[in-house]
């Protein structure tokens, strides 16, 4: 009886730490930049390579389609990026626009960018991201397509997406400059994501793809 119970805790323990180890190796932290709480994921390594980039280029503006809706407790789902992003900004003497058209994500947002003591760098504008970009005068230094929600199973939405974020990237292409970097969210999906119609285009047009993964990554040839 004595060795069943110690063969049974042993087995307990050696499950618990199997499970607590997945679980690590699955944690994919931005730490230190953000506290290690925080599992970005997926995203993870784009948005290291950008925060990266964004240091090197010194970027000063930056804008983003498609808020933070969820605040900065998605991280795993949408990925945060408004906070992320704005909190590099605030850091870096830049300023962040993030653009959605849903009053809801708006004011979510706009909650947790106080909370965040974010509101002297991060403008939250509600319009329609093509109206916006189409009206923004600034140069852009780092643009981030994630608006139009992508759908894993329905074509219809996946093309209306597709053609969307390209028409973002039309609409602000003038504002761009050859140390832009580009990063386009929810691109390793079925049907080709977010990035499918919009990648080829600037291809066309010198962007090269530094990081080809969830999200793509892009920067002029003309920089490297
Ligand atoms: C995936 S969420 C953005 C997530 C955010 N970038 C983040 O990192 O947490 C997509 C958002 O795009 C917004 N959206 C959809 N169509 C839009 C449009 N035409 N203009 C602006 N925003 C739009 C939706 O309201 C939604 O809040």
């Amino acid at each position: 009886m004595d060795y069943f119970l110690m063969y049974l805790g042993i087995a307990a323990f050696l499950g618990l730490l199997t499970h607590y180890s997945f679980k690590f190796l699955k944690h994919k932290s931005l730490y230190p930049f953000m506290p290690f709480k925080y599992n970005f994921r997926r995203r993870r390594d784009t948005f290291a390579k950008t925060l990266q980039l964004l240091s090197e280029r010194n970027a000063k503006n930056i804008v983003e389609t498609g808020t933070s809706r969820n605040g900065l407790s998605a991280t795993r789902g949408d990925g945060a990026g408004t906070f992320v992003f704005g909190k590099w900004a605030m850091e870096n003497n830049a300023k962040l626009f993030s653009v959605d058209i849903n009053e809801s994500a708006v004011k979510e947002c706009s909650v947790e960018v106080k909370n965040q003591e974010l509101q002297d760098t991060v403008t939250v504008v509600l319009d329609d991201s093509l109206q916006f970009l189409d009206a923004f005068e600034e140069t852009v230094d780092f643009l981030y397509l994630d608006s139009y929600d992508y759908c894993r199973v329905d074509t219809d939405i996946q093309l209306k997406s597709q053609e969307h974020h390209l028409k973002e990237f039309m609409a602000i292409e003038s504002q761009l400059h050859k140390d832009t970097i580009v990063l386009i969210d929810d691109c390793g999906l079925p049907g080709g994501g977010k990035g499918k119609t919009v990648v080829p285009y600037m291809e066309q047009k010198g962007w090269e793809v530094l990081i080809d993964a969830y999200q793509i990554l892009l920067v002029h040839q003309e920089s490297l």
